[in-house]
């Protein structure tokens, strides 16, 4: 069949891609969508079984570090367009051990952008860089990060992704590579891998184990369903300008105590327990190194010139969330297992 694009969605077989993944397969059947993913520990084709069999759906296994691995995907392919997901994502694991995060997300970043670089020969191609509000650094009481905000990176983690985004902006500006970008909050929603608050949260609810809340949980985060945040990437890759980058998020603060305080609630519904069961699961430990305080999005540019907004309260989102987790222990189980155990054991102990 000849598709009227060829995508190739790096990182498709994590929590976000996996997303992506699913509304392109859907929504687009002429284009065909090439997930190209390593397989990391945060990497699981188990996310993806409802659309495996599509036939504009095609998975590769590969390392964007790798330039053969890259070069042969791109001519296997004929690869028009690139929306790139592929990362190491968690700040926790960058501040244990920052190389691996300077070689996925600089280096794989650049590989990337070289292949299209050397592969496409007009401007009728986008590159679809997806980054983190993380770039602008931290907020105080009162603001929002905005397109124009200055990069402040904190953590070896948003250190990487600030640097893929310059060297992104870079190819444009120097070899009119056709970009687009989008620096997004917090996402929550279903095959989050659960190293990260909210997932951690409810398995360790499950299973009545300590809430480690670091320091006093008066950090904020702006959390967006992850299917929005895969919506604004639909409309920022097809209707967005090149050159240009799109701030996403969903007006929607939380301290980290009082999400998990209404986690701790539905979950005291949700699973039969006491009124207030749950929350003296709570426990207050170390802080995370330098810990931002405050992430907060202005995403009028995305709402205004593009016509995107969230879909979903966050209340609603987060109990049909909780209900996901409740209704897949046997995902929660597979990806628990093995090396998440050393993980939790070391991060935790
Ligand atoms: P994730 O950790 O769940 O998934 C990352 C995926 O990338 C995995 O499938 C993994 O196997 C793959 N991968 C890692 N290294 C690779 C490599 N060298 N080659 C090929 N594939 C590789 O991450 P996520 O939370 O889904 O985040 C996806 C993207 O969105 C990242 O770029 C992240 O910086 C960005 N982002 C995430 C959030 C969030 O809240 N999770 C918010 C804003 C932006
Ligand atoms: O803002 C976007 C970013 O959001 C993405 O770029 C990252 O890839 C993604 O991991 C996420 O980063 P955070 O560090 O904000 O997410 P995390 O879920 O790790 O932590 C959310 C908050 O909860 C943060 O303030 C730290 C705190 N926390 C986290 C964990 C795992 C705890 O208090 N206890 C925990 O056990």
């Amino acid at each position: 069949m000849q598709f009227s694009k060829n995508i190739l969605i790096t990182g498709g077989a994590g929590f976000i891609g996996s997303h992506v993944i699913r509304l392109f397969v859907n929504k687009y059947s002429s284009y065909r969508i090439v997930n190209f993913d390593k397989l990391t520990y945060a990497g699981n084709l188990e996310n993806l079984k409802d659309v495996e069999n599509a036939s504009n759906y095609v998975f590769e296994k590969g390392d964007i570090c790798s330039s053969d691995d890259v070069q042969r995907v791109f001519e296997k392919y004929k690869i028009t367009d690139v929306i790139h997901l592929a990362a190491e994502s968690h700040v926790d694991r960058s501040i244990e051990g920052p190389m691996d995060f300077v070689m996925t997300n600089v280096v794989g970043t650049v590989n990337l952008l070289q292949a299209a670089k050397s592969t496409w020969k007009d401007s009728n191609h986008v590159f679809h860089h997806v980054s983190t509000d993380e770039v602008f650094g931290s907020l105080g009481q009162e603001g929002l990060f905005e397109e124009t905000t200055s990069y402040d990176p904190r953590s070896p983690y948003s250190a990487s992704k600030a640097s893929s985004d310059h060297f992104v902006r870079a190819f444009f500006h120097t070899y009119g590579l056709p970009v687009k970008m989008s620096n997004c909050s917090n996402n929550y929603g279903s095959h989050h891998f659960p190293e990260k608050l909210i997932p951690l949260v409810i398995n360790n609810i499950v299973n009545k184990k300590p809430l480690p809340i670091y320091g006093k949980g008066d950090n904020i985060r702006d959390w967006l369903w992850v299917e929005d945040h895969a919506r604004a990437i639909d409309v920022i890759f097809h209707n967005g300008e090149i050159g240009e980058s799109y701030n996403v998020g969903g007006l929607n603060e939380w301290t980290n105590i009082d999400l998990v305080r209404h986690l701790c609630k539905i979950l005291d519904q949700k699973l039969n327990r006491e009124s207030g069961e749950n929350e003296q699961l709570i426990t207050f430990v170390k802080d995370r190194a330098g810990h931002d305080a405050r992430y907060a999005i202005d995403a009028s540019k995305l709402e205004k010139e593009l016509g995107w907004k969230p879909s979903i309260q966050f209340e609603q989102g987060l109990e049909k969330t909780v209900d996901w987790y409740l209704e897949n222990t046997e995902w929660v189980d597979k990806v628990t297992s093995g090396a998440y155990q050393t993980y939790y054991e070391n991060m935790y102990k």
